[in-house]
């Protein structure tokens, strides 16, 4: 299969569902809305909501309900973008190839974007229900694995033990439990929604959920690599900025190349447990790969 084709096709759906589901930049508050839009439309990746795609694609048929699941992953991801930006946290000035939301919209206006779209995550896996009638239980299954991914044991509690790393000499179970956190949970919580909404059964979900901890735990490295491999052009963001706010990365441990290594061996774990769902997983296979060899 290409993966680049994959990629694109499953982006713009995504695209097309954001857009159909956000308030337009003229709906009151209008501030608020063309800050949010601002973020959500800068060109992300959208590697969230398509590993919950091709995670519910390997389980089965999971039809429409999986793009508003899908999609609140981005909202989420998007949110903790705008605040991990911030002038209190990383203090970064370009994302997504954009003057981060802060620059344009000020600090006020960014904690409130960042706040109204962590919030709406939960309206639009609410919504999957209403529109697709998804199982109510299994809805509320959804609602859990975002709270957790996104809360304090993991997406907010890995910002936290980054913050209080810096400037520190953290040993090497403390950076994986960072990683773990402040990247790993999302990921995982997005192969597992994408997979509860297409009915995955118990050992399914246990194959799925090893296999996003693994590329969970690549994608931070590869972010590690080309914050000291990429351009500024490439990236969409300033490289160099780890190093320059004291952050102890896979790069300090392992060296560029060392590092590079370990998230290939990530990958190799992730793909060997996906053998029992045969070519249907193949788009999970191809992401994986894609995961360490992107250049943004
Ligand atoms: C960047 O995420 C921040 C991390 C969690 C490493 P992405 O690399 O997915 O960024 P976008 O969404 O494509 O901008
Ligand atoms: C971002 O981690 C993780 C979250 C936003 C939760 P980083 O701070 O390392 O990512 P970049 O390099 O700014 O995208
Ligand atoms: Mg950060
Ligand atoms: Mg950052």
């Amino acid at each position: 299969m290409d993966i680049r084709q994959y990629l694109e096709r499953k982006r713009e759906e995504v695209d097309q569902y954001l857009q159909s589901v956000i308030p337009s930049a003229e709906t009151m508050p209008t501030t608020l809305h063309e800050s949010m839009r601002y973020s959500l439309f800068a060109g992300g990746k959208r590697v969230r909501p398509i590993l919950a795609i091709a995670a519910a694609e390997a389980v089965g048929h999971a039809g429409k309900a999986v793009l508003p699941v899908a999609s609140s992953l981005e909202l989420i991801h998007t949110y903790s973008l705008i605040h991990d930006d911030l002038p209190a946290m990383d203090n970064d000035d370009f994302r997504r190839g954009k003057p981060t939301n802060h620059k344009v919209y000020g600090e006020a206006m960014a904690i409130l974007a960042g706040d109204a779209l962590l919030t709406m995550a939960f309206e639009l896996c609410a919504r999957a229900n209403a529109e697709h009638s998804l199982d109510a239980a299994r809805q509320v299954q959804l609602i859990r694995e975002l709270a957790v991914g996104s809360g304090n044991l993991g997406m907010v509690g890995g910002q936290v033990l980054d913050i209080q790393a810096e400037n520190k000499d953290i040993d090497l179970a403390t950076l994986q439990s960072i990683h773990k956190h402040k990247t790993g949970m999302l990921i995982r919580a997005a192969v597992r929604m994408g997979a509860i909404t297409a009915g995955a059964m118990p050992a399914q979900l246990d194959d799925l959920t090893f296999y996003a901890e693994q590329i969970g735990l690549a994608f931070q490295i590869a972010d590690d690599v080309l914050n000291v491999t990429g351009t500024r052009e490439e990236l969409g963001k300033n490289p160099n900025t780890d190093a320059q706010r004291g952050k102890k990365t896979y790069p300090t441990f392992y060296g560029v190349e060392g590092a590079k290594q370990l998230a290939e061996e990530c990958v190799t774990r992730a793909n060997d447990r996906l053998a029992s769902f045969g070519s249907k997983a193949d788009p999970l296979r191809e992401l994986a790969r894609y995961i360490t060899s992107r250049k943004n």
